[in-house]
């Protein structure tokens, strides 16, 4: 991605239109071209390639001028990069009359919709997906400008890449030790990494959960240090199941394949850790990752089991197929006892609840702090990765109450599970610190190509949670 002030020459140009004005004036080739095209609009991401006699043009709908903000540039930034990515020019010239910040907002939207899956799981590349353009080029009269905040919009793409490139690996590539070698990227971006064995640590549930697999499980903490040392740090925490069965309550077959991304959780708090340090962001930040693969096996946990949590609790495990709370109330707690933090957000591919009520466009949203909240919901909106918030209350207790233990972690009586959930967690969250859930089942992929992301994992929360810490720490 280059900025500049000059039009390079390119097998491509891109044009800006808008709705109800002629396009193609001063350029012949274009009007000829375009002649009788009625059907484009120019509304905002909509895109139309045409082929002329000087080589390729392409037309991009800009929308009306006042709806003219970063989300939109991005998304539209996203649609052309779709249409044209493998059309056939290998350089591209962007030359939308933009200014500086608009051209960065539109060269990041290109950025993250250019993400595809390692082409390391195929022998051959596939062709119907090859992408032909290499080179692009955004003309704005600030290149130097339009340079340093795509920079900065950059460690976010960076971070929201990593993120999807571990939930698109399948679970016999991205088992919990490769999963955490794959960790040794951060490394060098100067995040430290601190492997932990959990039922070293008392953390049993998260080996209970784990004990079925002949690949261990493992605490991961992820350490970002921008701020100075007595700062305290925020913290994430992400629910890492390589991959879930459901355990001796094993799922049914359909689908079944998908759940090699009930890791998205821990792969985005990776991802945000990535972001942060990749752009040196003055804050202390603590990632937790809880890894562990949810296997049927003569050693794994049965229904019934009763185990002894990090913070004390007991827990009759009614299911085993709701593990991830199970992960997540010992990661919770440590979290907690061992950063600190000032306030904690985790991220769970928790619930098929959460998508029957909110669908693919919305996250759960689980907290008891109005503050945390409205920054949440600001940070979700701005960066279009919206979230919707849920109930948290002590009605959802009387449902968690086991006959023998201190809690059991679901009911099998048909109702809103997600929010039973998000209740558990809480039990193992200390009530003073600001604390929210996330609840992305539902959002961590998608089944269709959309703006920002093609047909497969999205990488849903680095962008949001980049976004918060920037709001909460650097005033921008
Ligand atoms: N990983 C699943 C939730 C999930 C479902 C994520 C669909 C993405 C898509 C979770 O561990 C799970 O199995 N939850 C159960 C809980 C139930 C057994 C109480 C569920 O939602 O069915
Ligand atoms: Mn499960
Ligand atoms: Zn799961």
């Amino acid at each position: 991605m280059v900025f500049s002030a000059a039009s390079a020459p390119a097998d491509g140009l891109a044009v800006g239109a808008r709705p109800g004005t002629p396009i193609g004036i001063g350029d012949p080739l274009l009007a000829r071209a375009l002649a009788g095209c009625a059907d484009f609009k120019a509304e905002a991401e909509d895109v139309l390639p045409v082929m002329t006699g000087e080589g390729w043009r392409v037309v991009v709908g800009l929308g009306e001028p006042e709806g003219r903000n970063a989300r939109r540039l991005r998304r539209i930034g996203g649609a052309l990069y779709a249409a044209i990515a493998g059309l056939g020019p290998v350089s591209l010239t962007v030359s939308l009359g933009l200014s500086a910040v608009e051209s960065a907002e539109l060269a990041y939207g290109m950025t993250l919709r250019a993400w595809r899956p390692s082409e390391r799981y195929r022998s051959k590349p596939d062709p119907d997906k090859v992408v032909l353009l290499a080179q692009v080029t955004v003309v704005t009269d600030a290149p130097n400008a339009a340079q340093a905040r795509f920079a900065r919009l950059s460690a976010a793409a960076v971070g929201a890449s990593f993120a999807r490139d571990l939930v698109v690996a399948p679970a016999n590539d991205l088992t919990p030790e490769r999963f955490v070698e794959r960790l040794d990227q951060l490394a060098a971006y100067g995040v430290t990494v601190e492997v932990i064995d959990p039922a070293a640590a008392g953390l049993n549930l998260l080996a209970a959960v784990g004990q079925g697999s002949v690949h261990p499980p493992r605490l991961v903490l992820l350490r970002w240090s921008g701020a100075p040392n007595g700062d305290r740090p925020v913290a994430f925490v992400g629910k890492g199941i390589t991959f879930d069965t459901g355990g001796i309550d094993i799922k049914p077959a359909e689908h079944l394949e998908e759940m090699k991304g009930d890791m998205a959780g821990a792969a985005a708090v990776a991802g945000v850790l990535l972001a942060l340090a990749a752009r040196k962001a003055p804050v202390n930040a603590l990632g937790v990752l809880a890894i562990a693969e949810n296997m049927v096996s003569g050693r794994a946990t049965r229904p019934g089991d009763v185990v002894k949590s990090y913070a004390g609790q007991t827990v009759e495990i009614i299911d085993t197929d709701a593990e991830g709370r199970l992960v997540l109330a010992d990661a919770l707690a440590y979290a907690a006892a061992i950063g600190k933090p000032c306030w904690m957000i985790d991220l769970a591919t928790l619930t098929g609840a959460v998508e029957v009520a909110l669908g693919g466009h919305r996250a759960g949203l689980f907290t008891a702090d109005d503050r945390l909240a409205a920054s949440l919901m600001a940070a979700a909106e701005a960066e279009e990765e919206l979230l919707w918030r849920l109930p948290l209350t002590d009605a959802y207790d009387e449902a968690l109450k086991s006959d023998i233990a201190d809690l059991r972690n679901c009911q099998w009586e048909r109702g809103p599970d997600a929010l039973h959930a998000a209740r558990f967690l809480q039990h193992f969250v200390p009530t003073e610190l600001p604390w929210a859930h996330l609840d992305i089942a539902g959002v961590a992929g998608v089944d269709e190509d959309g703006p920002l992301a093609g047909e497969g994992p999205t990488g849903f929360g680095v962008r949001l949670l980049d976004r918060l810490v920037a709001d909460a720490f650097e005033g921008a």
